[in-house]
């Protein structure tokens, strides 16, 4: 599906980046791997202007052109917002947000001259509802989706496509704390209308759709990627209301 396209990954050392690196890889595209650690092809930071430049800099050297670019790297707080440091909060919106609009940035430009792209930009269920302990975490991914509109109107002309993915619990390095206990899974099977949490490969499937051709016509757009989590949570959180409403409903036909 992408085949001898030239990818720009994100947190390709972990997680969520690695698994969309080695599918895109084994879909014929020529991938570069971005971390701030771990192996892969570039290191830097993404909340460095210096080091995204450098790294788009390095794979027009190398390839010529960048065809994708999808923006993996992540990471988030829990904490209480009565004391949590400020540095903490600019932390997370220096990585989530500033670090994915400098490499849309910076691949922009290379895109456009190339007549066109594919970005692909890792938000988070957060990034549609407030999730509890994590203001700075779910401010970053709301921010994230709204960047994601943005561009997709601005270089939608270039024939530049921008979506943003929504992952609900993916079972990686970042989220392997919550199942030291068997409770916790056994939570999410009740919550999770899938019945599970997700792998790496969940979200890896919906990049490549959102990176490929396949999705030519798709711009713009916030691809929940969630086991039907947000649609069995907020039906959940309102079931008392929602059953008075349908059993009142039933009595229509009555006198
Ligand atoms: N795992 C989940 O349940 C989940 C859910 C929703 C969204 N996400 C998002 O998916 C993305 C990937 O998460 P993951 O679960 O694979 O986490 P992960 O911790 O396994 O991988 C994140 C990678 O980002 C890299 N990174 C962090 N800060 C960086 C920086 N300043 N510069 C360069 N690289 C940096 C890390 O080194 C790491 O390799 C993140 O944006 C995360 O917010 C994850």
């Amino acid at each position: 599906m992408l085949k001898n396209r030239v990818a720009l990954v994100t947190g390709a050392a972990s997680g969520i980046g690695r698994e969309i690196a080695e599918r895109f890889a084994s879909e014929g595209a020529r991938v570069t791997g971005f971390d701030r650690a771990g192996e892969v092809a570039i290191r830097g930071d993404v909340r460095v202007p210096e080091d995204v430049e450098r790294a788009v800099d390095q794979v027009m050297a190398a390839e010529g052109r960048i065809d994708v670019l999808v923006c993996s790297a992540g990471v988030r707080e829990i904490g209480d917002i009565y004391t949590m440091p400020t540095e903490e909060w600019d932390n997370v919106i220096a990585v989530n947000l500033c670090g994915t609009f400098y490499f849309c940035q910076a691949a922009a430009r290379w895109m456009r001259e190339g007549g066109g792209g594919a970005i692909v930009n890792i938000s988070s269920v957060g990034g549609l509802i407030g999730l509890a302990r994590r203001p700075a975490y779910t401010a970053a991914k709301h921010g994230v989706i709204g960047l994601t509109k943005s561009l997709a109107r601005d270089l939608g002309p270039a024939g530049i496509r921008v979506n943003a993915i929504c992952p609900g619990l993916i079972r990686t390095p970042l989220t392997e704390q919550y199942f030291v206990e068997d409770a916790f899974e056994e939570g999410l099977r009740s919550i999770v209308p899938q019945g599970r949490a997700g792998v790496a490969a969940d979200v890896a499937d919906a990049a490549l759709y959102l990176a490929s051709d396949q999705s030519a016509y798709v711009n713009g757009v916030s691809l929940t990627v969630d086991g039907g989590w947000l649609a069995e949570k907020s039906f959940a959180a309102g079931e008392a209301a929602a059953s008075t409403f349908l059993a009142a409903n039933e009595t229509v036909d009555g006198p």
